[in-house]
């Protein structure tokens, strides 16, 4: 049978939107990407006007259309969106003030005042964070009381590209989970979180599993698109959940370590199993009766960003300075708060810092700190998931600082786990919406479409030196209580 039909996967991140075209077979046609910028007006704050998204959303389906002949036979869209946003709408459906991000940390006293109602915790599943949608809320009551009057609906960036492309207010449960009003066990909204902050499920998208149908595309765009055929808009995800599907992380125990802005390692559970007190966050799927737990921690790549900006070389350059073989572990110690942190310490404040820095070290030694100090903090995630029953036996690696042999290495050591290195090809949230697209669509069985990468090669730890950051690693849960109450 020929491969005929297309699907669109929208990764709308924190920097730019990237879409994948996508065939019947699962791979990928085309991928374009349009970028964009975050205000920050003060801060902690993170901010960005929606109509960014649609202006790039727009100029790659423009691309697509002009480049890529198969994208007129679109039948199905999903979308993947960085969690936790309140984008706020009036009646009519216009936006109130730009999107308030998930890095945007203005609500920490609001979050710190919510969480300590046990209701949200052992409805929602979480710590309220201070990213999470519920306190932005809370600030917007506060300090724009005329918007907060005037919010008449509240969606995730996810959901708001849903509203876009088929007029219709409807959200997943994967990115529903991160906003602290979803009762995750039930997979719905709870009356009872909203109404405490004097909201109410009126202002709530609907809801629909992931890989199930939110609504159709609307006429005038599928007009504008050239396209051939009425197309179904999937569900969708959080950009998490979506990278599990990219990954074919469903089943219990499989997951991933990503190197990204933020630094995750998630893990697909068969059930429910919310552990909050651990700061691990547990989230639904985006496929039916699954969930997933995760460890957030809010610098990982940004960290070595840092450096990058500090010193003027890009971070390509400081890791290849690094040698091949790991290095012993660095007498320099990192702390990898550079934005505050989630999992497992919830601190909004905490700020980064290099202790035991001497005058003969140099900007490699610096490095290896940086990659030292956000292994550390993904160790801290791994022990939190482990609390919660989550036990993986592999996990693959992905993100822009899997690209680095040297970090791979030393997180395959600290972690003490194998690492299994996807072939070439990019298996980020843009394909795991894709097939959500594809299931969506045509009814595909998840089993077939989410499919698990072949591993070009697996990273194991180093066994001459699994001892050795073992006890840094000691040392640096060690430093941190110290730490922590210098940094304010
Ligand atoms: C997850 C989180 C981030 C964003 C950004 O809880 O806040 O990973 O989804 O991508």
């Amino acid at each position: 049978r020929r491969c005929i039909l297309s699907f669109l996967g929208i990764d709308l991140g924190t920097s730019g939107l990237r879409a994948m075209l996508m065939d019947e077979a699962g791979l990928a046609i085309r991928t374009v990407e349009a970028d964009y910028t975050t205000r920050s007006p003060a801060p902690g704050w993170s901010e960005q006007d929606p109509k960014l998204w649609i202006d790039a959303l727009d100029a790659v389906v423009e691309e697509l259309r002009i480049t890529e002949p198969r994208f007129a036979n679109l039948i199905g869209i999903g979308v993947a969106g960085h969690m936790h946003g309140a984008t706020l709408l009036d009646d009519m459906g216009n936006v109130l003030r730009p999107c308030i991000l998930w890095n945007d940390t203005r609500a920490a006293t609001e979050a710190a005042a919510i969480d300590q109602n046990p209701v949200f915790r052992d409805i929602s599943g979480n710590i309220v964070f201070p990213g999470f949608t519920a306190p932005k809320l809370a600030w917007v009551a506060k300090h724009e009381p005329e918007i907060f009057r005037k919010t008449a609906k509240v969606l995730l960036p996810a959901a708001y590209l849903n509203y876009h492309l088929t007029g219709d207010y409807v959200a997943d449960f994967s990115d529903s989970a991160g906003t602290s009003w979803l009762d995750i066990n039930a997979r719905d909204w709870s009356n009872t979180l909203l109404s405490i902050g004097g909201m109410d499920v009126s202002q709530m998208p609907n809801l629909v599993e992931g890989c199930d149908a939110a609504g159709m595309l609307r006429q005038d765009l599928k007009r504008k698109w050239g396209l051939k055929q009425d197309v179904v808009i999937a569900g969708g995800a959080g950009d998490n959940a979506a990278a599990a599907c990219g990954i074919g992380a469903f089943k219990e125990g499989q997951g991933f370590v990503s190197l990204g802005t933020s630094g995750v390692i998630l893990i697909a559970r068969d059930g429910c199993y919310p552990a909050p007190a651990t700061a691990v966050h547990t989230f639904c799927h985006a496929l039916p009766a699954r969930w997933y737990q995760m460890g957030v921690m809010l610098s990982a790549t940004d960290s070595l960003n840092w450096l990058s900006k500090i010193t003027g070389q890009t971070p390509a350059q400081l890791t290849r300075a690094l040698p091949d073989a790991l290095r012993t572990p660095s007498a320099v110690k990192f702390m990898p708060y550079l934005s505050g942190e989630r999992t497992p310490h919830n601190d909004a404040k905490v700020r980064g810092g290099f202790l035991n820095v001497s005058i003969q070290n140099d900007a490699v030694d610096l490095t290896q700190s940086v990659l030292e100090g956000v292994a550390f903090g993904l160790r801290d995630s791994l022990e939190a998931l482990r609390q919660t029953g989550a036990l993986p036996k592999a996990l693959y690696a992905i993100g822009g600082g899997a690209k680095s042999d040297y970090w791979l290495k030393l997180l395959a050591t600290v972690l003490q786990i194998e690492l299994q290195v996807p072939e070439d090809g990019d298996f980020g949230p843009a394909l795991g919406a894709a097939r959500l697209a594809q299931i969506a669509s045509c009814g595909s069985d998840y089993n077939t479409v989410m499919r698990s990468p072949t591993v070009s090669r697996v990273v194991k730890p180093d066994t001459n030196l699994i001892d050795a950051f073992e006890r840094a690693y000691q040392n640096f849960k060690q430093n941190f209580a110290a730490y922590r109450s210098l940094s304010c």
